[in-house]
């Protein structure tokens, strides 16, 4: 079987205690950081920009998934791969030109990722589906954190991955929002690659426990 990821949102992190969260991701059995940039425009919600993600990348010690809710990504893909970003997500909502965008992130030296909101078909990929490294399908709307689960997620998690055979791409499919223990093993059989999870993770009792739990939803 294909290899399952589980990527913690810091979004829902403790923002006054960003270290000691990111200590705990890294001393956990969680893949990835999901990082999440918002600019009050694309989205109705301001998160960090570059010096706090600057500050995040001093400590983080595991691939780190930057998703970009912000107009024209461009402007900032060069800057978030300079700080240290593995791959750069952006939404094809944002996007006038996504070919491009996708070379410039290509060029930068990370993994390129789409972002598709609730409304965006999957089919809106498929002439460039071969450029991209990741699909993230929004699984919620996106600007905020501990928002319900979107059930139509599992319909388009099944099409993507029919383009993606179809297309003879290695594609990850990710999902963002609203992920728990509750869907997390329904997400990966149905095809997911990478589930992210803030809220589900940060606000639990037992953070530790409630990673490893999620990870074990991909094998059982
Ligand atoms: C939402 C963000 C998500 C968010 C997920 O716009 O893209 O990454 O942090 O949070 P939960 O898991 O709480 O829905
Ligand atoms: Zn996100």
């Amino acid at each position: 079987m294909s290899q399952k990821y589980i990527a913690p949102s810091l979004l829902a992190s403790d923002f006054a205690n960003l270290q000691r969260d990111i200590e705990m991701i890294n001393g956990s059995k969680a893949d990835w950081f999901h990082v999440d940039i918002m600019d009050g425009l694309f989205v109705p919600n301001i998160s960090f920009g570059m010096p706090v993600f600057e500050a995040i990348t001093r400590h983080t010690q595991k691939f780190v998934d930057v998703h970009l809710m912000i107009v024209d990504p461009d402007r900032f893909v060069e800057d978030f791969a300079k700080l240290g970003a593995n791959s750069i997500t952006v939404h094809y909502e944002a996007c006038t030109h996504l070919h491009r965008i996708l070379q410039v992130i290509k060029q930068a030296g990370v993994k390129t990722g789409v972002a598709l909101n609730p409304h965006t078909p999957v089919h809106a990929l498929r002439e460039v589906i071969g450029m991209i490294d990741m699909v993230c399908i929004m699984s919620v709307n996106p600007g905020f954190g501990g928002q319900t689960f979107i059930e139509n997620t599992y319909n388009k998690i099944a099409e993507l991955k029919e383009l993606i055979l179809a297309k003879n791409a290695t594609t990850l499919i990710e999902i963002d929002g609203g992920v728990t223990d509750l869907n997390a093993r329904k997400l990966f059989k149905t095809g997911a690659d990478v589930l992210v999870s803030g809220s589900f993770i940060f606000k639990s009792k037992d953070p530790l426990e409630t990673i490893e739990n999620l990870k074990l939803r991909s094998s059982k």
